[in-house]
């Protein structure tokens, strides 16, 4: 298994197979994870958090203590970072006390890539400025799967900020590589410099895309990285790209809703199409913890999860 995930490409196809057919098997039991595996005893993992987290924070550590790791988290408020301490310092002070795995969310793209030079442990990207959000694509592959067993010809509709989402560029990357098509859909102000060589479709028009897609993807409008600036107004963008129960009439039967979260409720999606039975976002954050634990254990533990009996 690989050493490092700094982005959704550091997996070839079988890999991220191999994750989600180990997260499945920590979801045997149904989709919350009660147990308690001793595989990552004597482990240590480091969340090491320089931007606002719920989920993504939650998730790691419950995966991590699930599998017996010891955890800390480092949230920058209250640290050292406050008195001006450089990532290179404070990475090289957690690495002195012997950590295994640094779990590390920036709000500059690469900063996880500069930390894995500077340490022995194993870093994992959980969210770097606009550039990947590696798990995040996991968790998001792992629950399409889920309902649809594979990927080949599935079309997924990403909808809204993909400028500024570091959660498009990795699910765009990971759907691909595992045989999706994958169409970006928003005004053009919000598509990404270059994106004619993502290889996928664009478009600006919603509703002719709904009736095709078999996911929709919606993404937060980030607004602390000033996409604000980019569209009319948020009532405007919500009329032309939001998604409300009366527009997801538009998908068809088996078509699922997804979300990264947080929602801005009334902007990208409405609190109706986001409660929708369709809607899987619920389902995304239950599943992230298992896809976390999948990860820690393979590129901590190794063997095969089947090997291991639960403490508890
Ligand atoms: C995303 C993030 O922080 O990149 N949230 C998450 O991790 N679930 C998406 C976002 O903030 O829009």
């Amino acid at each position: 298994m690989i050493r490092h995930l700094l982005s959704i490409k550091d997996l070839d196809p079988e890999g991220i197979e191999r994750v989600l057919a180990t997260a499945a098997t920590f979801q045997a039991d149904g989709p919350r994870i009660m147990r308690k595996y001793p595989t990552l005893r004597g482990k240590t993992v480091v969340n090491l958090f320089y931007e606002a987290s719920t989920r993504t924070r939650t998730s790691f550590e419950l995966a991590a203590k699930r599998l017996s790791a010891d955890v800390v988290n480092f949230s920058v408020s209250g640290s050292a970072v406050e008195k001006g301490e450089s990532l290179k310092d404070t990475a090289q002070t957690i690495e002195a006390m012997g950590v295994d795995a640094i779990v590390i969310r920036h709000s500059s793209s690469g900063a996880p890539n500069r930390l894995a030079g500077w340490v022995s442990a194993s870093v994992i990207n959980a969210g770097d400025g606009m550039h990947e959000h590696p798990t995040q694509a996991l968790l998001d592959l792992y629950t399409i799967r889920q309902h649809f067993g594979s990927f080949s010809g599935l079309r997924v509709a990403i909808v809204g900020d993909i400028a500024h989402s570091r959660v498009a560029r990795s699910n765009v990357w990971g759907l691909q590589m595992m045989g999706a098509d994958v169409t970006l859909v928003g005004p053009p102000t919000l598509l990404p410099p270059r994106v004619e060589g993502w290889g996928v479709e664009t478009t600006a028009d919603i509703e002719a895309v709904l009736p095709k897609a078999d996911v929709v993807y919606l993404l937060r409008m980030q607004l602390e990285r000033g996409t604000g600036a980019t569209v009319p107004t948020l009532r405007e963008y919500s009329r032309l790209w939001g998604l409300d129960a009366a527009r997801a009439t538009l998908l068809k039967d088996e078509a699922l809703i997804m979300h990264p979260g947080p929602m801005n409720r009334g902007v990208e999606i409405t609190a109706d199409a986001a409660e929708l039975p369709r809607s899987v976002i619920t389902d995304q954050v239950a599943n992230g913890v298992a896809v976390r634990m999948a990860l820690l254990y393979l590129m901590l533990g190794g063997r095969d999860a089947r090997e291991e009996v639960p403490v508890e």
